[in-house]
């Protein structure tokens, strides 16, 4: 599982938890499914993952819809959120959903659908990475994200510093565990933000 830009270079699917089999997860905004799939293979986790984007979701089936104990869906994540019955042990995105929806309604409704001490895990692109001025703050940024097909679709982006991202868990019932800064050894700066959280 990556979390970073780098791959290979860690952390992994550990930051979630010691073990994972069993345990209800969720992913929200997949992607291709590749750290789903990583999840409910390896980890024999029971793996929801959904993704805005109905090709992302079929490029992911037809490389990882065999795999049991894996469920992958074409949804907005706040409207799968809104409707799903299940509570889970784990939520989670990597570049996903969290960043890419107004944080104030995605964390809250987060908070709904995850048990009691439950955990949240996501990470965004750094604020302060290269070639950024200062973090956006309550006001995002319009950017684009590549589809499979070569396509790009437009997308606003929230980026928080840690310190906002706090602020904002704060107010839905969910406490920061640890902020990391990732990035590469031989880089000066990080590229992403990885946070975990709990529900209160
Ligand atoms: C940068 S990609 C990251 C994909 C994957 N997590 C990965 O690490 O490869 C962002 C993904 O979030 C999805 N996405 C954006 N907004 C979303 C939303 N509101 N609900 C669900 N998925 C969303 C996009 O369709 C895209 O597949």
């Amino acid at each position: 599982m990556e979390w970073g830009t780098y791959p290979g270079l860690g952390p992994g699917a550990e930051v979630l938890g010691r073990s994972l089999r069993g345990r209800h997860v969720l992913e929200l905004g997949c992607g291709q499914g590749q750290n789903a799939a990583h999840l409910a293979y390896r980890h024999r986790a029971q793996v929801t993952a959904v993704d805005l984007v109905d090709l992302q979701i079929q490029h992911a089936r037809d490389r990882f819809g065999e795999i049991p104990g894996l469920t992958l869906l074409t949804s907005d994540a706040m409207r799968f959120l809104q409707h799903t019955a299940i509570v889970f042990d784990i939520v989670y995105s990597v570049f996903g959903a969290v960043g890419l929806v107004d944080p104030r309604l995605l964390l809250a409704a987060i908070a709904r659908r995850l048990k009691r001490h439950g955990l949240l895990g996501f990470s965004v692109p750094h604020p302060g990475r290269p070639g950024m001025r200062s973090p956006g703050g309550r006001q995002p940024r319009h950017g684009t994200i590549r589809l499979p097909d070569g396509s790009s679709r437009p997308v606003a982006r929230w980026e928080l510093s840690a310190a906002d991202w706090r602020r904002a868990l704060a107010q839905t019932d969910m406490r920061v565990v640890t902020v990391r800064e990732l990035g590469h050894p031989d880089r000066r700066h990080p590229t992403a933000l990885l946070v975990i959280a709990r529900r209160n």
